[in-house]
């Protein structure tokens, strides 16, 4: 594979034309809208609220590019148009609400995906699936490149997330195959910034609301796991370079930062940032919990000219601006920093 130097500009590709995305309300289906939006795409918004927020599309709906249609995908959608993308975001994300919504988060990444993929088919746009990697489960190679086929247990708590998303990451590819559907899959690693929820239970939004109310940080076993964060304007451009390339129909790919920090390590920053002493509150580790996951980027690189490019504590900085106004703490309230 040749290495790509791409100075991509977003209005290049998608500038006239007609892009679907679902699960727009939500964290990163919104910042997608936005910045398609912005390039001069025309976009269908499609979500079934059940873990988005209206609020997130605040500024979309004043556009008049974007519409927006309240459904579940699931469900029978009737769109009587055609469009040139179709990006699949709709799911569950967060463990809190995978675990709530397990049955919904296999319908969404099972027959969802089939009814997306079919009108893709029918549009004949690219349809990019945003998986996970999660897919990976609790890897036994570090960092995980796309051709490693993940640790899953296929009965625990978390199964209705990553094996449904390899389900639909398996349909994702059959349609390619047996229909020469253009299709790409995106392995999102852990993606933070403003718009996730105070109370999705992950380790960002957690640690940030525990440190703004002045109460301890709660660490799942002894903090020495690691993770690794990517700031979500960089994931979105990631996401639209994936679309976009010319050359990527068929390819898996993953998105996130391949710089690893412990979890106690992360904790430490966000304690800092926030101008407060880190206290840690440990608790056990919950089953399953994958104790490292770090992306191998380089496919990522050579296919697409992407790598992360903001630096953590820029981006945390955002974050805790934003959730500082979630939580109408003194000094943000009249900055409009969703
Ligand atoms: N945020 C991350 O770090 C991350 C990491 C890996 C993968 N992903 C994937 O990216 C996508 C978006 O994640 P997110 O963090 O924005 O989550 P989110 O929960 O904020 O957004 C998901 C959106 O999908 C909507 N939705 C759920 N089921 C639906 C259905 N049946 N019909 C219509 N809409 C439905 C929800 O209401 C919500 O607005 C998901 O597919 C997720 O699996 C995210």
């Amino acid at each position: 594979m040749s290495t790509v130097a791409w100075e991509f500009e977003p209005g290049d590709y998608f500038r006239g034309k007609k892009a679907l995305v679902t699960g727009a309300a939500g964290f990163l289906g919104s910042h997608l809208v936005d910045k398609l939006l912005a390039a001069g795409c025309r976009v269908v918004g499609v979500d079934n609220l059940s873990t988005g927020n209206l609020a997130n599309l605040r500024a979309a709906l004043k556009n008049p590019l974007f519409s927006f249609i309240k459904a579940d995908v699931t469900e029978n959608l009737v769109l009587e148009e055609d469009f040139d993308f179709i990006f699949h975001l709709a799911s569950p994300a967060s463990p809190v609400d995978y675990r709530r919504l397990s049955i919904e988060t296999m319908l969404v990444n099972g027959l969802g995906t089939k009814n997306l993929l079919d009108l893709a088919l029918e549009s004949q746009a690219v349809f990019l699936l945003a998986s996970t990697s999660e897919v990976y489960g609790n890897p036994l190679v570090h960092p995980q490149p796309e051709s490693y086929w993940g640790n899953v247990n296929p009965i625990g708590p978390r199964a209705c997330y990553d094996e449904s998303k390899r389900f639909a990451e398996a349909l994702t590819m059959e349609y390619h195959r047996r229909y020469g559907c253009d299709v790409r899959i995106a392995r999102i690693f852990n993606t933070y910034g403003p718009r996730m929820r105070l109370n999705d239970g992950r380790v960002v939004p957690n640690f940030i609301s525990q440190a703004l109310r002045g109460e301890p940080l709660t660490v799942y076993g002894n903090g020495r796991q690691t993770r690794s964060f990517v700031y979500v304007a960089d994931e979105i451009e990631g996401l639209l370079r994936l679309a976009a390339a010319p050359h990527a129909a068929g390819e898996v790919v993953n998105l996130g930062n391949p710089e690893e920090k412990s979890i106690l390590e992360f904790a430490q920053l966000v304690a800092r940032l926030v101008g407060v002493e880190c206290v840690i509150e440990y608790k056990e580790l919950p089953p399953d919990d994958p104790t490292r996951r770090c992306p191998d980027i380089s496919k990522a690189q050579k296919l697409l000219g992407w790598q992360p490019k903001t630096p953590l504590e820029e981006g945390l900085r955002a974050t805790i601006a934003f959730f500082k106004q979630e939580l109408r703490l003194p000094g943000e309230e009249n900055k409009d920093v969703r």
